[in-house]
């Protein structure tokens, strides 16, 4: 990222601005400019490219300028990276609009290639700001989206329970933190029974994957993200439609590595753990079945509904455990629902807040950096929806409606009282691509946190 984005003051200037300032901006070019603008009948929306007008550099390019309807919009500039003819370029810009653009240029450089066989890159141009900060933060923000991104893109083949793993032991080398893991039938040893129940049938064992980093005499807050590596439904097997994309269904696990890495990259003064419950929710003979009965760890006995409602058991476990040493905070990311995206549809992450206070923080921020969040109510009264005839609760509701919420207040029951908890519910997968955001593999809702997490440890 470092040769898209650097600290200097040389290359062709590109000019970024708003349309608003776009009539008073042309009224100060050169004639020979205004009326190449003209020619090109350039309407003050997007890129135009300006050659030199005088005898000795004709028919080099002079300037680039782009024109955007809100310059502060984390992904305004998103696709100027592909745009621009390589080179190297200079930022003119408003200081305040600065940092959201070079996070936008090293964004929108994103592809991922790793199975195409003609590996080729077209190379691309590169952009000097001229405060070292702006190329920090930028690169910190972009690679932890590249991140999430990688390990959501990369098929269920190469990004098993295994390979979560990996990752996170090559976070805590990176960084200096440590990885412990429970792997396979451990987990019953240790006491994680739905983490086994869900990822028993698969030939690539489940794991608990428990990340550390920090000093201890900080405060801790733990992230718990759902790797479910690949979810078929199980036995209540999901329609093929449904089931295309659920490589996608580790993406919770995904987030928290990248926001784990944006925390450990920036030395936030907090005490971090990272669990993630790596399975593979597949079909075999010793699968669980809708009717079987789990004793939790927690000690709650779940009646299985629907093996599809997988992410939820695996979560509860890691919950109940991310809750035993006491932090201050607890932070879940998931693929959790269908109903959540009906809800709000794929582009905007819906999360729930045990503390009113945390959730207006996250709000805040998000709004602040283009990485929009929904708050959802815990609305308690819909925990009647999951009785059990036979056991203390079901794993879902057996009616359609509320979906998200009920998954939310299955989740609640496995955190300890007294501890502020967020859930975030997301798609974690573009399904359109827009400006910096191509589809597949996307992050929803790290940015917004992170710089929660700022304001509130690293005033
Ligand atoms: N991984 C899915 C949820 C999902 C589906 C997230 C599509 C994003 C896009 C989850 O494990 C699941 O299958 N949930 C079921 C729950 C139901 C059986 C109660 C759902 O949402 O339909
Ligand atoms: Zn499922
Ligand atoms: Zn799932």
């Amino acid at each position: 990222m470092q040769q898209l984005l650097n600290a200097g003051n040389s290359g062709t200037p590109l000019h970024i601005m708003e349309k608003s300032s776009y009539s008073l901006w042309l009224t100060k070019q050169a004639q020979s400019v205004q009326a190449w603008l003209q020619q090109i009948d350039f309407t003050g929306e997007g890129l135009a490219l300006v050659p030199s007008f005088s005898a000795d550099q004709e028919g080099k390019l002079a300037q680039a300028i782009f024109v955007v309807e809100d310059a502060s919009h984390y992904f305004a500039c998103g696709d100027l990276i592909t745009k621009l003819p390589t080179g190297q370029y200079l930022l003119e810009a408003a200081p305040e609009h600065q940092q959201a653009i070079c996070f936008a240029w090293l964004v929108g450089a994103y592809k991922f290639s790793a199975y195409k066989s003609n590996q080729q890159q077209k190379s691309l141009a590169s952009l000097a700001v001229n405060k070292q900060a702006l190329v920090d933060n930028a690169i910190k923000y972009a690679e932890a989206t590249a991140l999430v991104r990688d390990l959501v893109n990369t098929p269920a083949s190469d990004m098993m329970p295994v390979n979560l793993g990996d990752t996170a032991q090559y976070l805590a080398e990176t960084f200096g933190g440590a990885v412990q893991q429970i792997i396979g039938d451990e987990l019953l040893v240790n006491n994680y029974p739905t983490i086994h129940a869900v990822g028993r049938a698969s030939i690539n064992q489940p794991r608990l994957i428990d990340l550390t980093w920090g000093n201890s005499e900080h405060p801790r807050v733990t992230l718990v993200g759902k790797g479910v590596c690949f979810d078929s439904g199980g036995l209540d097997l999901k329609p093929a439609a449904g089931m295309r994309n659920m490589k996608k269904d580790m993406g919770g696990s995904a987030h928290v590595l990248g926001l784990a890495q944006l925390i450990m990259s920036y030395q936030l003064p907090i005490n971090l753990r990272v669990l993630i419950p790596a399975v593979e929710n597949a079909v075999s003979n010793n699968a669980m079945r809708p009717g079987d009965v789990i004793t939790t760890r927690k000690g709650l006995t779940v009646e299985i509904d629907n093996t599809d409602a997988e992410g939820r058991l695996v979560l509860g476990d890691a919950l109940c455990e991310a809750s035993q040493d006491k932090p201050e905070l607890i932070i879940d990311f998931a693929t959790l629902t269908g109903a959540m995206r009906v809800a709000l549809g794929t582009e905007l992450p819906g999360f729930f807040s045990t503390s009113d206070e945390v959730a207006a923080g996250i709000t805040a921020a998000g709004s602040k950096i283009s990485d929009p969040v929904w708050r959802m109510p815990l609305y308690s009264p819909y925990n009647d929806l999951f009785k059990s005839a036979i056991a203390d609760m079901t794993n879902c509701s057996a009616g359609p409606f509320g979906g998200a919420i009920t998954a939310a207040l299955y989740l609640e029951k496995f955190v300890s009282e007294g501890i502020d908890w967020v859930h975030f519910d997301v798609m974690a997968f573009n399904v359109r691509a827009l400006a910096g955001r191509p589809l597949g593999g996307e992050a929803f809702g790290i940015r917004a946190v992170f710089d929660y997490l700022q304001v509130r440890y690293n005033p």
